[in-house]
C-alpha cells in the first residue's frame, strides 16, 4: 500500500529531519511532540522534572563536535557562529530550521504519544495506530507509517553501590544537574568517564571546596582543538581516514593527544585502547586537576554515611553530593519491546533503523544510534533512507539477512568494547546508508566532473553537505559548503585581521603522493 500519512513522534533533532524528509517525498507527516517547543534535549530549562523521563542539559554544555560537522546537510550554521556552540544557543538553530522548511505547521505540540501499536488491519496494510493525549484530550489515529524519534537519552541510568541508602548526602543524575551555584564550598564526587562526567566535574570544581571524579576504567580525553589548532573532528571524519588501518589512525590521534597532556600524571589513563572505549571531549579537565580543584579517583567500592570508599581503599569523608554521569538506558514506553527492546543487547534494529522482524517496512526508528561524532547528520541520513523505503524506492533485505547483519555488528562491538554498546564511527555508517539511497558521492564520476570537489569529498572533512551532491533532493549550496569548510570555521573565531589565514594541510606530503599515485593508477585501471 502506498504510504501517505506518516506519524513522526518527537520534534528533536531526529524528528525535525524526519518531518522534512517526509515533506520532500510528498507524504503527509503529523508530528507529535509532548513539549511546547522543537529541539528536544536542546531546549534548556531550569527546573528539574523528577520523573526521570526527560533528558535535560546542564547550562555549561558546549557542543562536542564542530559546526561544520554538526549541521544538517542542507542547512549550515551562520558564518559568524563559533565552531563549538554553547548548548544554550543551539536551540535557536533547530527553531530556525523548523521555520525555514515550514515544519512547524505539521507539529502538534503538548501532545504526548501514549500508545503505538499495529492497526487492526496491519497484516494486510502495514498501518499503525497511534494514541495521543493533547490539549483536546485523548485520541487515536491510523497512519500508513511511523518514525519514532524520541531519542536515546530519556531514561537516566543510576548505578547502586553497597551502603548507598545510608549515605546522608545528596545523590543525583547529571540529567538533573543544571548549574554549579549550589555547590559553593561543598565536596562533590562526580561518577563517570564520559563527556557529561567531565563537563559536570569541571563545572562544579569552579565553585566547590573540592571536586572528585571517579572512573572505573579511566578515559580518553579528547580536546576540541586538534592538529594545528583546528577543530579535531575536521581531521577525524574524513572518508580517506577510514581506509587506513585502525592502529594507524589510533597512533596519529594518540601522538597528538600526548603532546597536550600527560594522562598518567593526571590519573586519567584509560585501561582500554582509543576507539575501543568511550571518550571525553574536554578542554579544561587537565587544568582543573593541575590547580588542585579536581582530582581523579578509581571506582567506588561502597558508600559510608558521610562519604565513599574507593576500590583502592582510599576514601572521602564529609562528601556533600554525588553526581552520577553514568549515561542513559533506551526506553520507549509507548511501544512493545518486540519492536524496540529496552535492553541494548536485545535491540534488533537493522542498521539501527528498522525493526528486523516487522512484516511491513513501515516502522522506522530515527536517532537510535550513538556515534563518535555529530548526531544531526547521522539521524538525517537515517530519515532519508527510511522515507525512501516507505516510498518503495529502496527495499530491505530479507529478515534472515537483516538478523544476520544485526548479530554480526553486535558481536563486533561487544568484542571491541568488552560490553554491549552502540558506538560507531559516523562516516562509514553514514556512507553505508547514503549508498542505499544513492546519496554517497561516487568518487570516480565526481572526479571526472569536478576533480577538486572530488578530492575535497574524499580527503577533506566529510561534511554533511557531501550527501547533497547526488541522490534524492540535492542541494545547490552543497558544493560551496564543502569548498569553504575552513573559511567558515575561521569566520566564527576571527574578528581581527592577522597576516596568515590558510587552511591546514592535514596529511604528510609523502602520504599524499602515495595516494595520488594510487588514484591515477585506479583511474587508469577503471578506464581500460
Ligand atoms: C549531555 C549531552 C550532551 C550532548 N552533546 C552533543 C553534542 O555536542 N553534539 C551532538 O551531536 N550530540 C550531542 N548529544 C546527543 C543529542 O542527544 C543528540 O545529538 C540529539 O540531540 C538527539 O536528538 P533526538 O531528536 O534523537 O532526541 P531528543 O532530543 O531527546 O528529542 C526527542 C523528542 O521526543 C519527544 N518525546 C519523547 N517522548 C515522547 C512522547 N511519548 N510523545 C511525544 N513526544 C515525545 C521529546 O519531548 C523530545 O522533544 C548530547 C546529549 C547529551 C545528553
Ligand atoms: C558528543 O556527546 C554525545 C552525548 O554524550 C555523544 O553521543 C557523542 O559521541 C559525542 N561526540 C563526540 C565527538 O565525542
Amino acid at each position: 500500500m502506498a504510504v501517505k500519512k506518516v506519524a513522526v513522534i518527537g520534534a528533536g533533532v531526529s524528528g525535525l529531519a524526519s518531518i522534512k524528509t517526509c515533506l520532500e517525498e510528498g507524504f503527509e507527516p503529523v508530528c507529535f511532540e509532548r513539549d511546547e517547543k522543537v529541539g528536544g534535549v536542546w531546549v534548556f530549562r531550569d527546573e528539574v522534572r523528577t520523573n526521570h523521563e526527560e533528558s535535560a542539559l546542564y547550562h555549561a554544555l558546549v557542543t562536542n563536535s564542530s559546526k561544520e560537522m554538526m549541521c544538517y546537510s542542507d542547512y549550515p550554521f551562520p558564518k559568524d557562529c563559533p565552531p563549538y556552540i554553547p548548548g544554550k544557543q543551539l536551540g535557536k538553530y533547530y527553531e530556525d530550521y523548523a521555520e525555514h522548511f515550514g515544519l512547524l505547521k505539521h507539529i502538534r505540540f503538548s501532545t504526548k504519544v501514549l500508545k503505538l501499536e499495529e492497526a487492526d488491519d496491519y497484516d494486510i496494510t502495514g498501518r499503525w495506530s497511534v494514541t495521543t493525549e493533547g490539549p483536546g484530550g485523548e485520541s487515536t489515529d491510523i497512519f500508513d507509517a511511523v518514525m519514532v524519534c524520541t531519542g536515546m537519552f530519556s531514561q537516566a541510568k543510576m548505578p547502586t553501590y553497597p551502603g548507598q541508602d545510608e549515605f546522608e548526602g545528596e545523590i543525583l543524575h547529571s540529567n538533573d544537574y543544571r548549574k554549579a551555584d549550589s555547590y559553593a564550598n561543598k565536596t562533590v564526587l562526580v561518577v563517570g568517564g564520559s563527556h557529561s562526567a567531565g563537563d559536570v566535574a569541571v563545572d562544579t570544581s569552579r565553585k566547590s571546596k573540592k571536586t572528585y571524579i571517579s572512573m572505573r576504567n579511566g578515559t580518553w580525553v579528547i580536546t576540541r582543538a586538534g592538529p594545528m589548532g583546528w577543530p579535531r573532528d575536521l581531521f577525524l571524519n574524513r572518508r580517506f581516514n577510514f581506509l587506513l588501518p585502525e592502529w594507524y589512525r589510533r597512533n596519529i590521534v594518540e601522538k597528538d593527544l600526548a603532546t597536550r597532556f600527560n594522562v598518567d600524571n593526571l590519573g586519567l589513563r584509560s585501561t582500554r585502547k582509543l576507539f575501543c572505549s568511550e571518550v571525553m571531549v574536554n578542554d579544561d579537565i587537565a587544568n582543573r586537576i593541575f590547580c588542585g580543584a579536581l582530582t581523579a579517583k578509581p571506582g567506588i567500592k561502597h558508600f559510608t554515611q558521610k562519604g565513599v570508599v574507593f576500590t583502592d581503599g582510599t576514601k572521602i569523608d564529609n562528601l556533600d553530593s554525588v553526581i552520577y554521569a553514568t549515561g542513559y538506558n533506551i526506553k520507549v514506553p509507548f511501544v512493545g519491546t518486540h519492536l524496540i527492546s529496552d535492553k541494548i543487547d536485545e535491540l534488533q534494529l537493522y542498521q539501527y533503523v528498522f525493526p528486523a522482524k516487522q512484516k511491513h517496512p513501515t516502522f522506522a526508528c530515527v536517532g537510535f544510534v550513538m556515534t563518535v561524532g555529530a548526531h544531526a547528520p547521522v539521524f538525517e541520513i537515517q530519515a532519508r533512507w527510511a522515507t525512501q523505503v516507505f516510498k518503495g524506492n529502496v527495499s530491505l533485505p530479507p529478515v534472515s539477512g537483516m538478523l544476520k547483519d544485526i548479530e554480526m555488528k553486535k558481536k563486533f562491538l561487544y568484542q571491541k568494547f568488552g560490553k554491549h554498546i552502540i558506538f560507531i564511527p559516523p562516516i562509514p555508517y553514514q556512507d553505508g546508508i547514503a549508498t542505499k539511497i544513492g546519496a554517497k558521492p561516487t568518487f570516480k564520476s565526481l572526479f571526472l566532473k569536478d576533480p577538486i570537489l572530488a578530492l575535497k569529498c574524499f580527503f577533506g572533512p566529510a561534511v554533511p553537505a557531501s550527501y547533497r551532491l547526488q541522490g534524492p533532493h540535492v542541494w545547490s549550496g552543497a558544493r560551496d559548503t564543502i569548498m569553504n569548510v575552513w573559511q567558515n570555521t575561521v569566520s566564527g573565531t576571527k574578528f581581527r585581521d592577522t597576516p596568515i589565514a590558510n587552511g591546514p594541510e592535514g596529511y604528510p606530503v609523502a602520504l599524499k603522493l602515495i595516494f595520488l599515485v594510487c588514484i591515477v593508477a585506479g583511474l587508469y585501471l577503471a578506464m581500460v
